[in-house]
């Protein structure tokens, strides 16, 4: 395993669309996703795409902590549970629910920053383990926003193309000004 190179706004690999993967099972896919692992732990992230690691492949890797779904108790969620961390390869991602949800993001590829984004609050998603298997679950509040996030750097997209007031991008310590705002108040660093 290793601690690779994050690649930081502005780089090409991150504006680029990223490759499907051919084969998930194979060794140097799971030799990627040990090292996106070790790499988003040490930096302290909630999420990795490997375009960030400078290899423009469909594969990301996140982890959400527990939060209290909001409502629908009969629904495909359980109440305040945590996201184990998930490896997801060729993810496609549908929206459930178009209603936007405003959250703080913040991203491994820009250092520093957080900024608001609104994002659709309930989707659905899917893709393969390196194992080979089927994933698919549906995902709410920052569940759904970190998967959301992760599966743009698929597309060339940073959250800062997704904001609609860019007044609302800010250094992380000038973030307990803005904290009052509804929504995710959690730093999301991925
Ligand atoms: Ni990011």
């Amino acid at each position: 395993m290793a601690i690779l190179k994050i690649a930081r706004m502005g780089h090409p690999v991150l504006a680029g669309q990223a490759a499907p993967v051919t084969d998930p099972t194979a060794p140097e896919i799971k030799r990627l996703v040990s090292d996106m692992i070790e790499t988003m732990k040490d930096a302290d992230g909630a999420g990795l795409a490997a375009p960030q690691v400078h290899t423009p492949l469909r594969v990301v890797v996140f982890q959400a902590p527990g939060e209290r779904a909001d409502g629908n108790p009969s629904g495909e969620e359980s109440f305040d549970h945590t996201v184990p961390l998930t490896v997801l390869i060729n993810p496609v991602v549908e929206v459930l629910d178009e209603t936007l949800e405003g959250g703080w993001e913040g991203c491994l590829s820009v250092p520093g920053l957080r900024g608001w984004v609104d994002r659709p609050r309930h989707i659905r998603y899917a893709g393969l383990d390196v194992m080979g298997n089927r994933i698919a679950r549906s995902a709410r509040g920052f569940h759904a926003r970190v998967v959301q996030h992760e599966c743009d750097h698929l597309d060339g997209v940073l959250y800062p193309s997704r904001m609609e007031d860019m007044s609302k991008l800010l250094f992380e310590s000038e973030v307990h000004h803005w904290l009052e705002q509804r929504g995710t108040e959690r730093g999301a660093a991925e």
